[in-house]
């Protein structure tokens, strides 16, 4: 189901102070909303240029410990892997009976990786919106896409208190969707697994054939995406729908991209397979998230190799060229 403004009442904020943990992309836009919205908010954060940036903005700042100690609805706003570590030390330990904390993405709770007191609710409000937009749709009274869960209520009152910071921070203008952590975090994970891998293995395949029947760099990658085409096509795509923007294509386009649709069956096919086994067996079994959240694991270095082996292909060496020849 979807929440509206009218679902949700910001009076229940009324008297408990909101520690916003974190001023980064969506702790600084969220923390601003919830202002505007007449809601007291105190920001945690470390002694680092966020912290600067929260005290320009006339915020009361403390350390994250002493926010969650002031806190009587804490916000999970700091980077998905470091949430763990600063939970156990900061955070839970200022976490008091009927407390909530809210997350703004799936991902820990969905593999059990937040360790929280027993009495305190849990709860998502996870915008779909990078958070400069968050702050500007507010600004604009506009709305953005945004999931809402339960996870725990203790006190029986945990969707009351997630739907009034999903309205303080502007998120129910347009309607919030009821979801899950599991649900968010499985299709954030589909998406980054699943489908955008694979539209870099199409533009590898591409450039390879391409440049093997002798094309130029220029026209190539300019074809595939350096003009911003994709960039127009998928934004028809949202506004107009997959089929209905094919209109605003040539005709010989139409036929030809429809034809090919027909005859990629058994491409489709191969991808369906290959993508249940990517969301059975890595993403919803836990396993991906117990290689990649494994305490001590070197993310960074993991990072760097994949990045290292992935620029070995002739597709980057010819987009460097072409960037560097302007
Ligand atoms: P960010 O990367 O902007 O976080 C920066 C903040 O985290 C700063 O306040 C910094 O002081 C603090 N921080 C970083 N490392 C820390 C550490 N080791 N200990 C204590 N504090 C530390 O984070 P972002 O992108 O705002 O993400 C926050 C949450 O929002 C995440 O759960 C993310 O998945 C979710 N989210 C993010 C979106 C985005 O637009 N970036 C969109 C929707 C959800």
């Amino acid at each position: 189901r979807t929440y509206h403004d009218s679902d949700a009442d910001l009076d229940v904020l009324t008297g408990r102070t909101v520690a916003v943990v974190g001023y980064g992309n969506q702790g600084c836009a969220q923390a601003q909303n919830l202002r505007d919205s007449r809601v007291r908010v105190v920001v945690g954060n470390r002694d680092d240029d966020y912290r600067a940036r929260a005290v320009h903005d006339g915020f009361e700042v403390l350390g994250i410990d002493q926010a969650a100690r002031a806190g009587r609805i804490v916000l999970l706003l700091i980077p998905d892997e470091v949430q763990a570590g600063v939970v156990a030390e900061q955070i839970a330990p200022g976490l008091g009976a009927g407390d909530t904390l809210v997350v703004a993405s799936g991902y820990n709770l969905a593999f059990g990786l937040l360790d929280l007191p027993a009495d305190v609710d849990v709860v998502m409000v996870a915008p779909r919106m990078i958070g400069e937009a968050v702050r500007d749709r507010y600004l604009r009274g506009a709305g953005y896409p945004c999931l809402v869960s339960v996870e725990r209520d203790v006190t029986g009152t945990a969707l009351a208190t997630a739907l009034a910071v999903a309205r303080g921070i502007g998120a129910t203008a347009a309607g919030a969707i009821e979801s899950s952590a599991r649900e968010e975090a499985a299709l954030d994970l589909f998406s980054e697994q699943a489908i955008w891998p694979t539209v870099f293995a199409v533009l590898q395949a591409s450039y390879e054939v391409l440049a093997d029947a002798g094309f130029s760099d220029e026209a190539i990658l300019d074809e595939m995406y350096l003009s911003g085409e994709p960039a127009e096509v998928f934004a028809r795509i949202s506004e107009m729908g997959l089929l209905e923007q094919l209109r605003v294509h040539s005709r010989t386009s139409q036929y030809g991209q429809l034809l090919h649709l027909e005859r990629s069956a058994e491409l489709v096919g191969t991808l369906r397979d290959r993508f249940a086994r990517i969301l059975r067996g890595e993403i919803l079994s836990g396993r991906f998230a117990a290689e990649w959240s494994a305490p001590g694991a070197d993310t960074e270095s993991r990072i760097r190799a994949l990045l290292d082996r992935a620029g070995t292909h002739p597709l980057i060496a010819a987009e460097r060229a072409v960037r560097a020849r302007g």
